[in-house]
């Protein structure tokens, strides 16, 4: 009975692809990538930075939501730089990690709570976060089952008159731990980030993110 199951899942999802540009939520993005990258119906998946818990609105799957900041109650309160979870406990693992700054803030948003910026950065990281990818992936492949996804949510931004390459960083750093990179999808923004005290730009406006998806594998399918 359980095969029959899988076979129409699969069915199903080979008849409707996936585009590599997403304008709609991540929480329906989210689904319809659960529903595709894993070998086999995954059940035990792992927020790593669940904030409100916004990717898993409507969802009906049971979900541990991990993050450093208790205002946000979720179910586990802990750095996913070191995760109190033994090896292999997570078919999936979901990743969404501040990604501006703590210098650059929007007043008409709410950065601080909304991306997290609760963790700051220093000048010597250049105010980035990136230089905690490689300690974040390398407990994302130790919590993962082998063939395990992780699905990072990630957005380059100019920062210090440079383009901060972020998702790159963050490929490289998977590359070095021996995730396979298995796929990118470009994520639309409705608007992009815009600091009222900015008056001349030479960079474009951000108006994307990524979805970087990646396989605890040597191969992608
Ligand atoms: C961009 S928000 C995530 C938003 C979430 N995906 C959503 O849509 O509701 C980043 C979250 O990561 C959390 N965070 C930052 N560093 C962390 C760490 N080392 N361990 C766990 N959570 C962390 C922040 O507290 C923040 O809530």
């Amino acid at each position: 009975m359980k095969a029959i199951y899988e076979i129409r899942r699969l069915r199903e999802t080979a008849y409707t692809p996936l585009g590599s540009v997403w304008e709609g939520e991540d929480a329906e993005l989210i689904e319809r990538m659960l529903n595709i990258y894993p070998r086999r119906a995954p059940r035990r998946i792992l927020d790593a930075t669940v904030n409100e818990g916004r990717f898993w609105r409507g969802s009906t799957r049971r979900v541990v939501g991990m993050d450093i900041d208790c205002i946000h109650k979720p179910s586990i309160v802990g750095d996913n730089l070191k995760m109190p979870f033994a090896n292999a406990a997570f078919d999936v693992v979901v990743y969404d990690p501040p990604h501006i700054p703590n210098q650059g803030r929007d007043r008409s948003k709410d950065f601080n709570q909304r991306f997290g910026l609760i963790v700051k950065s220093w000048k010597d990281n250049n105010y980035s976060l990136s230089h905690t990818f490689p300690m974040f992936l390398s407990e994302a492949y130790r919590v993962l089952r082998q063939e395990g996804i992780l699905l990072c949510k990630i957005t380059d931004y100019v920062h210090n008159h440079r383009y901060q390459w972020a998702h790159i960083e963050l490929v490289r750093a998977a590359q070095e731990l021996y995730f396979c990179p298995c796929d990118c999808i470009i994520k639309i923004r409705k608007a992009p980030i815009i600091d009222p005290k900015w008056k001349i730009s030479h960079h474009s406006r951000r108006q994307h993110c990524y979805w970087l998806v990646f396989r605890k594998s040597d191969r992608c399918e």
